[in-house]
């Protein structure tokens, strides 16, 4: 069976869907591989390296997307590559399927049997597989690194013979994977750390990386799944007056917050990004799915009273060579839940296939855009 690795043609998207190591461990499994010319070249990886690992290089898209019978991607397909795809083969990438019900509808018509790695389920088991926490983990290390250089002010506290200097104080609100990552990271910068999350479960994740936790009466819940839900207006206020004071102290905040399925909790307000020092750094992870800030853009910076909100698109995307190395195992482990001899079963008694599947044999897999 052959599993053919396209150039990703998404605005911003710099990864690859497969690596030279990953390459040589399909091979060794059985598959052959098809990438396409200059499919890993943003991401530092050559067609030559490629080649050295037992794949073969097609010149472009349509010869890529005719030779294959399971394609690996990172981004959802776009209108021409759905036309491309061969009918009857199989999809793996972020598919983000609830959002997009006319992506799901066209890979149903072609008879696509697509998979969607955002639907992985995050059972100990599949933990190889969560390309959500790869790239989260990715994201929330560099949001730090871009916040610091942004700040214009040293992280860790220096004494020199001219005095003293202070550490910079982080904010962290999310302390899910990406806020625990920066945690860690502007931890290691030297930074005093606070962080704030609904799921009073991750204090002990917080402190346990050197951070304080600041504690709140509006505790939130979390589903079955462990994700955060949503607040009540009463525990919203409660929150809202504790993040105006830790926001107003901080030289950088990173937000991060997240509900599954809803739009991002608008979290910072106008007032208090207004409250803020001059020359302090908010970078909102959250600004593609709406923003935990009001004033945030995405993929902008907007100046606020002195105050840098920036609205970083794809910030995984801007570590592409590791980004990809780590998604590229997440989807070759992916790939293995269904490999046999170099061929694929499918079988829907795996949780992991199950719950990630997204349309097989002209039928929609996910009860709610079945109704
Ligand atoms: P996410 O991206 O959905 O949300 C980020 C964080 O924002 C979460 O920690 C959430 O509690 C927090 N949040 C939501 N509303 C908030 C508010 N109003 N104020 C402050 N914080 C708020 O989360 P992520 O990083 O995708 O992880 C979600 C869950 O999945 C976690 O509970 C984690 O334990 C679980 N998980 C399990 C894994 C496994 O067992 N394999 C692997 C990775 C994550």
């Amino acid at each position: 069976m052959r599993v053919g690795i396209p150039k990703e043609i998404g605005a911003n998207e710099t990864r690859v869907a497969v690596t030279p190591e990953t390459t040589a461990k399909m091979v060794k499994v059985g598959f052959s591989v098809s990438v396409e010319s200059g499919a890993g070249s943003i991401s530092s990886y050559s067609d030559k390296e490629f080649v050295s690992a037992g794949a073969k290089i097609e010149s472009d898209a349509a010869s890529l997307y005719a030779a294959s019978d399971v394609v690996l991607k990172v981004r959802k397909p776009a209108p021409e590559e759905i036309n491309l795809l061969k009918s009857g083969s199989i999809l793996v990438a972020f598919l983000q399927p609830f959002s997009d019900p006319g992506l799901v509808k066209a890979l149903t018509e072609k008879k696509i049997t697509a998979f969607s790695m955002d639907l992985v389920p995050r059972i100990s088991r599949a933990q190889k597989l969560d390309a959500l926490s790869s790239q989260s983990n990715v994201a929330g290390y560099k949001s730090v690194i871009l916040a610091a250089n942004t700040l214009g002010t040293m992280m860790p506290l220096m004494m020199t013979a001219a005095g003293t200097v202070t550490p910079a104080k982080v904010f962290v609100i999310g302390a899910g994977v990406a806020g625990l990552q920066a945690i860690a990271t502007a931890r290691r910068l030297g930074a005093v750390v606070e962080a704030f999350d609904t799921r009073p479960v991750v204090q002990e994740q917080v402190e346990s990386l050197g951070a304080k936790f600041v504690s709140h009466k509006a505790a939130g819940g979390e589903d079955k799944k462990g994700y955060a839900t949503e607040l009540s207006a009463d525990e919203q206020r409660i929150e809202s007056e504790l993040l105006a004071k830790h926001v107003k102290g901080a030289d950088i905040v990173i937000t991060t917050a997240q509900v599954p399925g809803k739009p991002a909790p608008r979290l910072i307000t106008e007032e208090m990004v207004q409250a803020m020092k001059h020359g302090s750094v908010i970078v909102d992870l959250a600004a593609e799915a709406g923003g935990n800030c009001a004033l945030t853009q995405v993929g902008k910076e907007v100046i606020h009273g002195g105050v840098r909100i920036l609205g970083p698109l794809n910030l995984a995307g801007q570590m592409p060579r590791q980004s990809s190395q780590l998604y590229a195992r997440n989807i070759f482990y992916f790939l293995m839940e269904m490999a046999k001899e170099g061929n694929v079963t499918i079988d829907l008694a795996n949780p992991v296939l199950k719950e990630s599947l997204v349309t097989k044999d002209g039928q929609i897999n996910l009860p709610s855009l079945n109704k």
